[in-house]
């Protein structure tokens, strides 16, 4: 594209309009907003074949799996851009874990092969860059985990501060190893996720830092490329369904936008529908979808699955516009069937964090329902790497987390043994 889209800030309850002058997260109603572009004189085919000619790019802005959709990401100038090459993640066939699911086609988005093992990545790519656009010295984020992982690194390539409030001793470990590494502040907060993301948007609002929460809708923007990168991975061949999981639900928002710019330019002619999958300890969508109730925070949410221990998500309003744009669901496993499902995902070779494995926990629950059928084409988002919590993985297999009633159904067990071949023999065979 030579011209720029027309673009512009647009609040999703009261609809007022802002352009991007000035910083802002929300509107003056409270509410989250929406990066907007018209389209109207968009050439969505031209668009797809921009697209197209970028895929395999080896240098520049274009080699990002994130920046190769840049007219529908953030079209700004290209020295605001701060890009780790992020996306250009692998589509697996789900093999086993599939056949696990009861699914016939089902393939795995790993987005836990992004620069900083999850898909923040793709979000924190736009985030950066819209720091920098407007000039911020200091970035800030509530997290559990992952988002502090990323914007670390992100802020220490583009040589800012990062400042990072994490839940007191509630998160993976790889997570706050990489946060300390990368040389965020680190302030670990007395209280939960929620809690520190409230603290945050206080901080921001007070000391002008710039939040990076996916409150943020460039952090949205970005993350549309999984499902851009995931269509064209397919050949533009559009799935029955996507399964993601569901914490802050910045990530099913950003999908089911994305989704629906490519549906008004043509570029899709199908909607997949999406279910969002929660841990059932945390699950406030979840309730509300199901019993039908107004919103209500979860009080004390928990889960083994920590990235997605989150009892007020921010997006909600932003979530369940699209899910039921995309004739979608909301459902909830138990950390039963998370951990059950990530033996699984695990065995294949693949490997995930917890809260990822939701996907396929959700994927087999939905089957089981008879709501997703066999035969239909699902695409699981796998949304963290298996290191980043090696604690949940190794409690699993020494079948060590009964005190979180969990069993290691599908354990596979390191073994004791003396150092002779006899012994080698008698383990192996
Ligand atoms: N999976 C992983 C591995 C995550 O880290 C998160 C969120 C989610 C799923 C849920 O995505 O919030 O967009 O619905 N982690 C955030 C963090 C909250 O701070 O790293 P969501």
């Amino acid at each position: 594209m030579t011209e720029m889209i027309k673009s512009w800030l647009e609040c999703i309850r009261c609809g007022e309009k802002y352009d991007f002058s000035g910083i802002r997260y929300t509107c003056d109603c409270g509410g989250t907003l929406d990066l907007k572009r018209d389209l109207s004189q968009v050439d969505g085919q031209k668009l797809k074949q921009i697209w197209e000619d970028r895929w395999g790019a080896k240098h520049g802005i274009y080699s990002s799996g994130v920046w190769r959709y840049k007219e529908l990401i953030f079209d700004c100038e290209d020295k605001f851009v701060i890009t780790r090459q992020e996306g250009n993640t692998r589509l697996y066939d789900a093999g086993k874990a599939g056949e696990y699911a009861g699914l016939k086609n089902f393939m795995l988005k790993h987005e836990g092969e992004n620069p900083t093992g999850s898909f923040k990545d793709r979000g924190m790519t736009c985030g950066a860059t819209a720091a920098k656009f407007y000039g911020a010295g200091t970035v800030a984020c509530a997290s559990t985990g992952n988002t502090s992982a990323s914007m670390a690194s992100y802020a220490a390539i583009a040589d800012m501060k990062s400042v990072i409030f994490i839940p007191e001793g509630k998160i993976a470990y790889g997570k706050l190893a990489q946060a300390l590494a990368f040389g965020g502040k680190t302030l670990q907060i007395e209280g939960n996720f929620d809690d520190a993301m409230e603290l945050v948007q206080d901080v921001c609002r007070e000391l002008n830092i710039y939040l990076l929460n996916s409150i943020n809708p460039f952090r949205i923007e970005g993350q549309k490329a999984i499902g851009f990168e995931v269509l064209q991975q397919l050949d533009w061949q559009v799935p029955d369904w996507f399964i993601i999981p569901g914490g802050n639900l910045g990530n099913n928002s950003a999908l089911t936008k994305g989704l629906q710019e490519l549906h008004q330019l043509g570029i899709i002619d199908k909607i997949p529908r999406i279910a969002v999958i929660q841990a059932g300890g945390s699950a406030p969508l979840s309730k509300m979808w199901k019993e039908g109730t107004e919103y209500a925070a979860v009080k004390d949410p928990d889960t083994i699955a920590t990235a997605i221990k989150i009892g007020n998500p921010v997006s909600w309003e932003k979530s369940l516009r699209g899910i039921k744009w995309t004739n979608g669901i909301v459902e909830d496993v138990t950390e039963q069937e998370i951990m059950d499902a990530k033996a699984w995902v695990d065995a294949v070779g693949i490997g995930a964090e917890p809260a990822s494995c939701c996907s396929v926990a959700g994927a087999k629950k939905l089957v089981d329902a008879g709501i997703i059928k066999s035969d239909e084409t699902v695409v699981g988002i796998l949304t963290g790497n298996i290191l980043k919590d090696p604690d949940a993985v190794v409690g699993y297999h020494k079948d060590e987390l009964g005190h979180m009633g969990i069993k290691g159904t599908f354990a596979n067990k390191p073994q004791v043994i003396k150092a002779t071949v006899d012994a080698v023999k008698a383990a192996i065979n």
